[in-house]
């Protein structure tokens, strides 16, 4: 079958700018998708705290940009996701992109988002003009990216680009983009589009429910929050259009890139180990017991949390539960995150409270969450919703069992402890409650103590799982080919 020419236009990609598990996502599909024959690029922001790793070139020729009743202008850097031949854009722009933050600015939100992402998203589809590269699929990530497909269907359905179809993925339905109605001037697109699609709310324009209208086909992040997000309890507001297109609405399940992620070759971590040998995972508890100042005790339960600080993560569910666990439980538990100023505030109170045996670090800090997953027993992760959820799953790779709340990606990605029964990989509990919270780590921690050999069964099957791409790459190119059906009356084979 022939190969695709596919385009991930996205806010976020690691290894160059990561908020959350969108970048890791577009940092590693592209590469399993590169490996299965298919002419992958990738097209970002260039924002200023943007990390410029590999070789960076900027192109000659600059990038008009139509925009309102003008034409700005970008630069264009260029360069290859790591250990790839993936050509990776980067769109510069003094007015919209030189500051560091993705989504927020210096005080909190960025007001001129909806002009930030629509000359992104314009600049996106002038730069393959530019470079005459005319892709199969778009691949559009989240709010940011929502204009894409209007604006192939309106004022580029009869231009050569017009032929791409769209894949507009949902990685977090929570965040819509409303955004002021003059982003549709900007952007150059008909109103009368909005007003008849119910795009329109009085002066504002919701992004999301745009790119969920106008894509081709729509994909979510895992099977269980697809249809979550089909029910008003779960939908945000945007069940009703997703149930009116459920027939394109697929669900395919996140992977890890399990090159980085794997215990016996992260150069990070202080030992490297296998299922196989654990004697390094020792290693790496020692050394997070003493980087966060706690008695370095092997035999003593250590629980990690690694996290974005919002009300989705549920972490305050363990702000409150905290008490209780370090005054009951003879247990270590370290946490970094950063976001919502209370707590932080909190969890800072709470290190100071439980000096010794509760740690934190308020920050992003890629290296020390690699030390936390490889150095930690449990992983904890009381999520109020998780589309998908990736650290659950670099815990289980890790050899560190996930204890999560069954909502989304965490329901399709860990399987709950049955006591003597040799089955699971993690703990799972239900209600999002203090109480469900705290007996879930009870339970945990009563098996570390009591039940050392399910313990490590639990382990073993843990890292045994394959989360990584390979499945997930190949759904998406069957996705993509019929998206291409759907756009251009053909199967491409
Ligand atoms: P989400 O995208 O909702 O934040 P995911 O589990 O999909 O959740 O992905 C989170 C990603 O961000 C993971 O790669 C995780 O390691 C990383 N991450 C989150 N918080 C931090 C932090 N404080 N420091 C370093 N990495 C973090
Ligand atoms: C979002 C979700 C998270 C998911 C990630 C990558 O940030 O909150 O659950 O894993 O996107 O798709």
């Amino acid at each position: 079958m022939r190969a695709l020419k596919i385009l991930f236009v996205s806010p976020e990609v690691e290894p160059f700018v990561k908020v959350g598990g969108l970048a890791d996502m577009v940092g590693a599909l592209p590469k399993e998708l590169a490996k299965l024959g298919h002419d992958v690029r990738v097209v970002c922001p260039a924002y200023g705290s943007i990390k410029a790793m590999a070789e960076w070139k900027a192109r000659v020729e600059p990038l008009g940009v139509d925009v309102g009743s003008t034409t700005r202008w970008a630069r264009t850097w260029e360069t290859v996701l790591p250990g790839t031949t993936v050509p990776a854009y980067f769109l510069e722009n003094n007015d919209y992109f030189s500051r560091a933050e993705v989504y927020t600015g210096p005080w909190g939100a960025c007001e001129d988002n909806d002009l930030r992402f629509a000359f992104f998203s314009r600049g996106a589809l002038t730069l393959c003009e530019q470079l005459e590269w005319f892709p199969d699929v778009i691949h559009c990530h989240d709010w940011t990216t929502g204009l894409v497909p209007m604006m192939l269907n309106t004022t580029l359905r009869g231009a050569p680009l017009g032929k791409a179809a769209t894949v507009f993925t949902i990685h977090n339905l929570e965040h819509q983009g409303y955004s002021p109605a003059r982003v549709i001037n900007f952007a150059r697109m008909p109103w009368t589009d909005f007003q008849r699609d119910g795009l329109l709310f009085g002066e504002m324009v919701n992004l999301v429910k745009t790119g969920l209208y106008h894509s081709t086909k729509l994909t979510t992040v895992s099977p269980t929050y697809a249809k979550e997000i089909q029910t008003s309890a779960g939908g945000f507001g945007l069940d009703g259009v997703l149930r009116f297109r459920a027939g394109d609405l697929v669900g395919v399940l996140n992977g890890i890139d399990d090159d980085s992620w794997d215990p016996s070759r992260d150069r990070t971590l202080p030992a490297n180990y296998s299922a196989a040998d654990l004697t390094g995972k020792a290693v790496c508890k020692a050394k997070l017991q003493e980087r966060f100042g706690l008695e370095v005790n092997p035999h003593l339960p250590l629980f990690g949390v690694v996290s974005r600080l919002a009300e989705q993560k549920g972490l305050d569910l363990l702000a409150e539960a905290l008490p209780a666990i370090m005054e009951r439980m003879k247990v270590q538990v370290v946490l970094t995150g950063c976001g919502d100023s209370r707590l932080e505030n909190s969890f800072n109170w709470a290190a100071q409270a439980y000096r010794g045996s509760f740690g934190v670090h308020i920050g992003f800090d890629g290296k020390l969450a690699r030390l936390i997953q490889g150095g930690s027993d449990f992983f904890v992760m009381p999520s109020r919703s998780e589309p998908c959820g990736l650290t659950q799953m670099y815990a289980m790779r890790y050899g560190t069992l996930p204890i999560v709340r069954a909502t989304g990606g965490l329901v399709d990605t860990v399987q709950n402890y049955e006591e003597g029964r040799e089955r699971g990989n993690g703990f799972v509990f239900h209600d999002a409650t203090v109480p469900a919270l705290t007996n879930s780590i009870g339970w945990a921690c009563a098996t570390y103590y009591d039940r050392p050999q399910e313990l490590a069964g639990l382990q073993q099957r843990a890292m045994a799982m394959d989360h990584s791409w390979r499945q997930s790459a190949g759904q998406y190119v069957e996705l993509y080919r019929w998206a291409v059906e759907r756009r251009t009356g053909v199967y491409p084979t």
